[in-house]
């Protein structure tokens, strides 16, 4: 086999291996972040950014830059990377490869010729002190030949000198970005789904505790809290994510409880205690038989979300680590928002108090690391609470965030103005 042809199989051999390598990627920054990383690595490029389109704009995504962020130290990439958005027009770089479609190789992009509709932004440069010579940009296109976004390579580096990128490689690199085009599709349409999927459980959850007075809030709570205390106790993130699934139906066997005792204001006679009881074994059955982890899990919880640490819970009286991890989380983090949160029946308790009370019962109702975790989180845990605030709470505080918002939370800043992105 002749050298080029040698060199030729190898790329695309290599091209094949970042592929089959981005489609493992499900979580859309760090995908961003590995198609920049080895297109850069593919090209010999110093430098990289990526922008994704949203409807008519380029909204600058990742930038990476081996120079400037050996120069900066370990935490300089964030001053060379500022959120902007471009107009898809063909007056920049990046806008005139999402407008055509076509790939753009400037070998100096100091010297684009006068003619071009497209001009070199040198803002980026000037700020820091760098000097961008070759440019190679690509189109993103998707399986429909839709633009996703645009891929840019900055200076091609052979032996410490910029080159120009070889003409040869535009078409390989084109190929790289499709297929990364693919694995943002791809990508995109998992976090929906997991939304969705989340979204429901929430709904349901919430038909169930809905009866009993409890908010929608309430539910978004003591997942969010489950999942962070699950977390703090060492779980891996996709069990902290089975997590923040499965508690929220904790109580959906309340469903099968008759109103008269669900709603009673006053106190129940042992008899309806006991019959208040099975929501927990309801609630088992109602999820049980699954393949699914995540209904597996909640069934867990449902089942195991009343016994205490003592033995003296319900249903079974199971004792300290006899109770499944989940079930313990789950009782710390509702009884919390119980607690903390006012009801019809009760004025809210401060946080000191709460935590006193868990702290009390630590050993005797609750598992006393799980408690101790979940005290030693408390600003997470109270940044949760304020995030799902109860509605009617959220309209009696003036600055209280609007549900479902973080608080102090405004989303992607201000853009710092247009095409002062490198490259761009
Ligand atoms: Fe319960
Ligand atoms: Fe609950």
């Amino acid at each position: 086999m002749s050298q080029d042809m040698e060199s030729f199989r190898e790329q695309v051999l290599k091209l094949t291996q970042v592929g089959i390598a981005l489609t493992a990627v499900h979580e859309l920054d760090q995908l961003l972040e590995m198609i920049v990383r080895e297109a850069r690595a593919f090209t010999s490029a110093d430098a990289g950014s990526l922008y994704l389109r949203e409807g008519d704009s380029l909204r600058f995504a990742v930038s990476q830059n081996e120079t400037l962020s050996r120069r900066l130290g370990p935490d300089g990439e964030d001053e060379l990377f500022s959120p902007f958005t471009l107009p898809i027009t063909e007056h920049s770089i990046a806008g005139y490869v999402a407008v055509t479609r076509k790939n753009l190789n400037i070998p100096d992009a100091y010297s684009i010729p006068r003619e071009a509709p497209y001009g070199f932004n040198t803002s980026f440069d000037e700020r820091n002190d760098y000097r961008t010579r070759s440019i190679l940009t690509v189109p993103m296109l998707d399986h429909r030949g839709q633009v996703l976004g645009v891929l840019q390579l900055i200076n091609a580096t052979v032996t410490g000198q910029v080159v120009p990128f070889e003409p040869e490689r535009e078409d390989l690199v084109r190929s790289l970005a499709s297929q990364a085009a693919v694995a943002v599709n791809n990508a995109r349409l998992t976090s929906e789904i997991k939304r969705i999927h989340l979204d429901t459980i929430y709904r349901l959850a919430m038909a169930a505790e809905y009866k009993d007075k409890d908010t929608a809030q309430h539910v978004r709570r003591v997942s969010n809290y489950s999942a962070s205390l699950a977390r703090r106790l060492g779980w891996g993130a996709a069990d902290v994510e089975l997590m923040l699934y499965a508690s929220p139906m904790h109580d959906v066997g309340k469903i099968g409880i008759a109103d008269a005792i669900l709603l009673k204001p006053g106190r129940l006679t042992p008899e309806e205690r006991e019959a208040m009881q099975h929501h927990t074994t309801i609630g088992s059955r109602i999820l049980a038989g699954s393949e699914s982890p995540v209904l597996q899990m909640s069934e867990l919880v449902a089942w195991t979300h009343h016994e205490k640490w003592d033995g003296s819970g319900y249903p079974r009286g199971l004792k300290g680590k006899d109770i499944p991890q989940a079930g313990r989380i789950v009782a710390v983090a509702d009884v919390f928002d119980a607690l903390i949160s006012k009801r019809v029946y009760k004025g809210a308790l401060g946080v000191e108090e709460t935590l006193g009370i868990l702290r009390q019962d630590a050993g005797k109702h609750f598992d006393p690391e799980a408690v101790e975790a979940f005290a030693a989180g408390m600003d997470e845990v109270l940044a949760i609470r304020d995030r799902y605030r109860d509605e009617e709470q959220a309209a009696k505080s003036e600055c209280a965030p609007a549900p479902g918002k973080p608080a102090g939370a405004s989303p992607g800043g201000s853009p710092i103005g247009q095409g002062t992105g490198q490259g761009a």
